[in-house]
């Protein structure tokens, strides 16, 4: 039998074009959590709708970069260009600078409220024309019976573009960051429209239930409409929600282990630093990440322990993102500044408690950090998931490090058993918390990895999709029986 089609709509291409001439193209790995899990799905026949986060006006370089990507990939990937004044409204504006900071309790954005006030219609209208354009490429590669599953916070008002043109069709909507309580969601301007928009879909999908539950009060009290343990009803109308947990491809990293530039980088490594634990941070330079809240609880552990000082650092990467966004630019000069003073403040001639990088690593690199660091330290304000906390469990098989996880991160509800739980508002807390794992003894820190590892190999991105899609088809065929 032939394999279902799937056509995964989400802003983001799991590769990044650089350009290098009129119509030549280097294609980079796109970062992030979205693009994590969706390489991760394999059992389906799948073409991957997005944006390669380059402005192209030209013609030439239009059809060089859709032949560059259709050749790149096993999941073919199709462009949708979106002009300048488009992303700066709809990408950097609507999406990043308020549904971002809004879904994950940051509010509105609070300076010059009065422009902001102002400048939020024109972003929505470019919010809606952006998605627009990408059901416009939908509806160009669309094959009758395909699934349509669309993703994330960029695109809430796609299901409803996709049903108004074809009711026929099967959309399901995924949302990769929390959904706020309905007292959150009520904040925003365009609150009714993105819901109803999002309703569209035949299956709503969070990745806890606690998102899932949210959203269906939105929609009660925002709406009026009716919950139902199956979803939300609207005149006879159902829409399915449900939670559905994403994880990563387990495999690829533990193999990765095995690989010999990955076991060479862990020799680098491990001799760069000998005699010292290491705590690892790896995240976007994002404000949901807390990483100046994590910054300050390791300076106060080291205030608290002077005799850690020589005895450990805290290796922190922090991937630049959205950097055209004025709030990320703030927080890494901000970042930076706090680095400088501990560093200066606990450094000595030969070794400095941080190191921070403003830089990605490439996927060997990366697993060879998580394999040899003896702390992982995810201190997220709020995160919908955290796949950084999956890999890390993932590549820890044989060395069984501590996991600090944040519970305000949507997989401290599948990794709390066996990582130490944090509020990373409490600095206190967090700093006692790297003591005691620092000091753990090796039967508990192999009794917690185990309790981690088996969920994190039996819980994968390929089951994630495999679930959402197949509920997909069954609300599909249950909705004709009904009528
Ligand atoms: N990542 C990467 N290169 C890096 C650092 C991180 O590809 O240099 C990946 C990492 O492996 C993970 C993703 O970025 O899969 C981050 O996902 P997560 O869910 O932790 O957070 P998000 O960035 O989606 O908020
Ligand atoms: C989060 C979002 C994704 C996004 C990723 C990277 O994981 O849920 O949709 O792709 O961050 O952010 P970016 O803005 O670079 O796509």
């Amino acid at each position: 039998t032939s394999k279902q089609r799937l056509l995964v709509v989400a802003n983001r291409l799991p590769v990044s074009a650089v350009r290098h001439g009129e119509d030549s193209w280097q294609l980079e790995m796109s970062v992030g959590g979205l693009v994590t899990a969706l390489l991760g799905v394999k059992e389906f026949d799948t073409r991957w709708i997005g944006w390669a986060g380059v402005n192209v006006p030209d013609e030439i370089g239009q059809k060089a970069l859709a032949k560059a990507l259709d050749e790149k990939l096993m999941q073919r990937c199709i462009p949708v260009f979106l002009d300048e004044e488009v992303v700066h409204q709809y990408y950097n504006g609507y999406c990043n600078n308020i549904l971002w900071p809004l879904f994950h309790y940051i509010g509105l954005p609070q300076e010059d409220r009065l422009a902001t006030t102002r400048s939020f219609q024109s972003q929505f209208d470019a919010y809606k024309k952006a998605n627009q354009l990408f059901a416009d490429v939908v509806n160009e590669h669309y094959e009758e019976g395909d699934v349509v599953w669309c993703h994330d916070y960029h695109l809430m008002f796609l299901p409803k573009c996709l049903k108004e043109r074809n009711s026929k069709m099967k959309v399901g909507w995924f949302l990769h960051t929390p959904f706020p309580s309905s007292e959150i969601h009520r904040m925003l301007p365009s609150r009714l429209e993105l819901l109803r928009s999002v309703l569209a879909a035949d299956l709503v999908g969070f990745h806890t239930y606690d998102y899932a539950r949210h959203f269906v009060s939105a929609c009660t009290r925002i709406l009026g409409l009716e919950g139902t343990p199956e979803g939300v009803e609207d005149q006879g109308k159902l829409t399915r929600i449900a939670a559905f947990p994403v994880g990563i491809d387990s495999e690829r990293f533990i193999k990765a282990l095995e690989l010999p530039e990955v076991q060479d980088h862990m020799k680098v490594l491990k001799q760069r630093f000998a005699g010292r634990k290491v705590m690892l941070g790896v995240d976007r330079l994002d404000m949901i990440k807390g990483i100046p809240q994590k910054i300050l609880a390791f300076e106060k552990f080291l205030e608290e322990n002077p005799n850690w000082c020589n005895k450990v650092v805290l290796l922190q990467i922090a991937v630049p993102t959205r950097t055209d966004v004025p709030e990320y630019q703030k927080l890494t000069s901000q970042v930076h500044e706090i680095v400088g003073r501990i560093n200066g403040r606990f450094g000595s001639l030969t070794a400095v408690p941080i190191h921070h990088l403003d830089r990605s690593l490439d996927f060997h690199e990366l697993c060879a950090l998580y394999a040899v660091t003896d702390v992982a330290l995810v201190t997220s304000l709020r995160d919908g998931m955290n796949l950084v906390s999956y890999e890390y469990v993932a590549c820890q098989e044989s060395k069984k490090g501590v996991l600090i996880l944040s519970e305000f991160a949507g997989a401290a509800q599948s990794l709390g058993a066996g990582a130490i739980l944090v509020n990373p508002w409490n600095v206190t807390e967090v700093a006692s918390s790297i003591g005691y794992a620092l000091n753990m003894p090796a039967d508990e820190r192999e009794k917690r990895h185990h309790h981690n590892f088996k969920h994190v190999i039996s819980h994968t991105a390929q089951e994630w999709a495999a679930t959402f899609v197949s509920e997909l088809n069954v609300t599909i065929v249950e909705a004709q029986l009904r009528t």
